[in-house]
């Protein structure tokens, strides 16, 4: 029988499916589990099943003498040595198409939720500070409908999301590596900050995109628009955004990704009113999460029998 090492429990039927195909080793808690844990334990294994919080660098694929697959319970790869690991025979695969939309969807609640004060509003409520009845010029936001938004990159979310924003009839502008055959207008780096109501950031996080949203570019967006990341926290500089913020020189941002999760509660984003902050939620319904099971169990089991898995990571 096969071994393998699965580093979270999954929602849904998936595991035991997988417990039916080898013998399986898993941590059972809800902390990642400690690196020590995973280096021992990746001996004598010919699969590996992660999440995004594993770092599976060399030291990692070196201990696992035996692996064959290295699955990963998400679509994000920047967590895994995918070069090393190819280098070594290992295949490495992923989750992709089954999260798109619900990643998209929360992106969309996420630019909703900033442009029209959603979570503001909620939390001036709770705090019992609504002391006024209905005036005009109460709390206003950014329209959404008719407005310009930017993608940063147009995969499956970026075009996930393009067609949200068809239903809300906005002009769309995007910019990635090449133009795609989509319903919107490819422009260069600089016009898509110039130009975008909403900038929606949906790269993934690779040497290239590391940074890529710094001082000198966040300061290329409108002083009125808002910046939306959910695709990985380090794409965007941090510490730029909140001087960015603290300046005035865009209007908000909605995250759902950051540089170091969790975050503290010190940090600087907290207290800043037009931003929204949501943990890590991109992938978050039960139905995604079991597919994404579904999905990350069948890659491994595939390529334990040396079968195509139904996703494989490419560099
Ligand atoms: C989530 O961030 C993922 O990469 O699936």
């Amino acid at each position: 029988m096969y071994r393998v090492l699965v580093t979270r429990k999954l929602p849904g039927p998936w595991i035991d499916h997988l417990k039916k195909e080898a013998e399986v080793e898993i941590w059972e808690e809800r902390d990642p589990p400690p690196r020590s844990w995973i280096l021992s334990r990746v001996k004598d294994k010919d699969g590996l099943l992660v999440t995004l919080t594993e770092k599976v660098d060399r030291e990692v694929i070196d201990a696992g003498k035996n692996l064959k697959v290295i699955s990963t319970y998400s679509v994000g790869f920047d967590h895994i040595d995918v070069k090393y690991a190819i280098s070594k025979g290992i295949r490495v695969t992923n989750t992709p198409d089954v999260l798109t939309d619900a990643t998209a969807d929360l992106i969309f609640g996420l630019l909703l939720a900033v442009a029209r004060r959603i979570v503001e509003g909620d939390r001036l409520i709770r705090s019992g500070q609504w002391n006024l009845p209905w005036y005009p010029e109460f709390m206003l936001g950014k329209e959404v409908s008719h407005s310009t938004l930017g993608i940063l990159g147009m995969g499956r979310i970026g075009r996930a999301v393009l067609n949200r924003a068809k239903g809300f009839n906005m002009r769309v502008i995007y910019h990635s590596r090449r133009p795609h055959d989509v319903d919107a207008e490819f422009v260069d780096l600089d016009t898509l900050l110039a130009e975008s109501d909403f900038l929606v950031v949906t790269v993934d996080l690779n040497p290239e995109t590391y940074h890529m949203l710094d001082y000198s570019r966040l300061t290329k967006m409108k002083s009125t628009a808002y910046l939306i990341n959910a695709s990985r926290g380090p794409v965007v500089k941090e510490d730029d955004l909140v001087k960015v913020l603290s300046e005035s020189k865009i209007a908000g941002a909605a995250l759902d990704v950051f540089e170091r999760e969790p975050i503290g509660s010190d940090n600087p984003l907290i207290k800043f009113p037009n931003v929204v902050l949501t943990p890590h939620l991109g992938s978050a319904t039960r139905e995604t999460r079991e597919r994404m099971a579904e999905v990350a169990v069948k890659n491994l089991i595939n390529c334990l029998k040396g079968e195509s898995p139904l996703y494989e990571v490419r560099l």
